[in-house]
């Protein structure tokens, strides 16, 4: 039995969780291993790279429900079937509701393609464009019922260079969301942070 046992809630292309299952394999996550993953939409690249994996693949397609608060408690109830100790967002498209996320203090982390608390919600990387700043990057954060609200962990920066699109600055980043998500996990199975309010500190 792995010390950590982490599902992950994915949406789409699902290369963050790729990184988590390769992560997995070299045994860079230390204690913690990839149980579950949980799809909100069907038919998604992501459930490919789980089952290649050899993790469960689960669709729980967020249309078939009457409201948020009915796919949440399905949700939970397969996070909760699969034994989790830490549930990972890794480009999960879903707000979670308190109903979710109650019983789960501190066990929900989602990683997010900014420097938050700059530029929260979708296309994140569009909106650092049109702002115009010159540092971007990604954060990973525990969840709250907010939309990318929690409070952070860490985070990772990268230049916005002349020229760049958004697909430019959103694959730059991306490279850093793959180095940075896979930590963070392996640091938090080792007992690594302390949350303080809204302030996480590194245990030394
Ligand atoms: C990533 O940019 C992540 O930060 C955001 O959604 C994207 C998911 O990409 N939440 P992928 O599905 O992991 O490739």
């Amino acid at each position: 039995m792995p010390a950590m046992r982490v599902v992950v809630l994915v949406s789409g292309g699902g290369t963050n969780l790729q990184s988590l299952l390769d992560a997995g394999r070299s045994g860079a996550l230390g204690p913690a291993a990839i149980v579950g993953v949980i799809s909100s939409r069907p038919g998604v690249r992501a459930l490919d790279r789980a089952v290649a994996a050899g993790v469960s693949a689960r669709v729980l397609d967020h249309r078939a429900f009457a409201d948020r608060a009915a796919f949440d408690a399905a949700l939970k109830s397969e996070v909760q079937s699969l034994g989790a100790d830490l549930v990972v967002l890794a480009g999960f498209m879903r707000v979670l509701t308190e109903g979710f996320l109650f019983g789960f203090e501190d066990r929900v982390i989602n990683i997010h393609p900014s420097l938050l608390p700059a530029f929260p919600g979708v296309r994140a990387p569009a909106q650092a464009l049109q702002h115009g700043v010159k540092i971007s990057g990604c954060t990973v954060h525990f969840v709250d019922a907010g939309v990318d609200t929690g409070a952070i962990i860490a985070q990772a920066a990268v230049p916005v260079l002349d020229g760049d699109t958004e697909e430019t600055l959103q694959a730059r980043i991306l490279v850093e969301e793959h180095r940075l998500l896979p930590a963070v996990v392996a640091s938090l199975a080792a007992g690594g942070f302390r949350r303080e309010g809204r302030r996480v500190h590194r245990v030394p």
